[in-house]
């Protein structure tokens, strides 16, 4: 991807529907994320955080509008395309882990160096470091299920991370961890992502995430607001929230 990239969604409309039963979870959402920003995603149990991540991932498609990054409109891309250009760009961490059950530690951190068919003599290497870095060194021959969910969760972040992706997503991924662990995985994100320059959106309600963040916003009523959280650097925020509604500002 070209230096300086931004991740652009213009005019967002997305709904689910399921039954008789149709519900709007963004409507007219314009967001620009630049490059190296780490962008926290704030709001209710419901509101749409993990939707938002799924779209910009290419995971999910907009009913309406579109997600550029860089020079590529998600939308014009076959679904293998989108697949392919997650897996080369994007490191995700999923809310629910998604590790793969059949295969161990080691083995769930293989697959996206051999699919990015990153140079063999470099694997170990690069597996055992960031397993040494979530603290999982011992556990590489176990299998998913022999973890707690808070060293699931562990691994989800390593393997996000271990084929150096330009952008990193993570959906809570702090949710399942002790104070300790969490501000151990957070230090982690920020040596490996943004102390590289990447991107990094992250859902949380973690206070110590909110305070590392370039901007927090809010999803509210299907839009994003702008928090009233004091940000490291107020100075590129370039969030345009909804067409309608003008941003909300918390009083904190
Ligand atoms: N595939 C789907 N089909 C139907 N409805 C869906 C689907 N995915 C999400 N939704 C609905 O969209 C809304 C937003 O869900 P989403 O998972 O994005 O919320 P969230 O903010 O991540 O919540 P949480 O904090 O609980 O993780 C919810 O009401 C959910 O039921
Ligand atoms: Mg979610």
């Amino acid at each position: 991807m070209a230096k300086g990239f931004t991740i652009e969604l213009s005019d967002i409309g997305k709904s689910y529907s399921q039954a008789s039963r149709t519900q709007c979870i963004f409507n007219q959402l314009n967001l620009s994320i630049a490059e190296g920003e780490l962008l926290v995603l704030l709001g209710r149990s419901g509101s749409g955080k993990s939707t938002l991540l799924n779209l910009i991932a290419g995971i999910d498609l907009p009913d309406h509008g579109r997600v550029t990054i860089g020079s590529t409109k998600l939308a014009l891309l076959s679904e293998k395309e989108r697949t392919l250009f997650r897996r080369r760009h994007i490191g995700f961490v999923f809310q629910s882990y998604n590790l793969i059950p059949t295969l161990t530690v080691r083995e769930n951190l293989l697959l996206p160096l051999q699919l990015n068919r990153i140079d063999s003599s470099l694997h170990d290497r690069k597996i055992r470091s960031l397993l040494r870095n979530v603290g999982l060194e011992e556990r590489e021959k176990d299998f998913p299920d022999q973890l707690s969910g808070g060293q699931q969760q562990r691994v989800a972040i390593a393997r996000a991370l271990v084929h150096e992706p330009e952008i990193v997503l993570a959906d809570e991924p702090t949710g399942n961890l002790d104070l300790d662990t969490g501000r151990e995985v957070l230090d982690l994100l920020d040596q490996c992502v943004r102390a590289a320059g990447k991107t990094l959106i992250m859902a949380t309600h973690s206070q110590e995430v909110m305070g590392r963040a370039d901007r927090v916003l809010t999803i509210r009523d299907q839009r994003l607001s702008a928090d009233g959280i004091r940000h490291r650097s107020e100075a590129n925020d370039v969030v345009t929230a909804g067409a309608v509604s003008p941003p909300v500002y918390g009083g904190k």
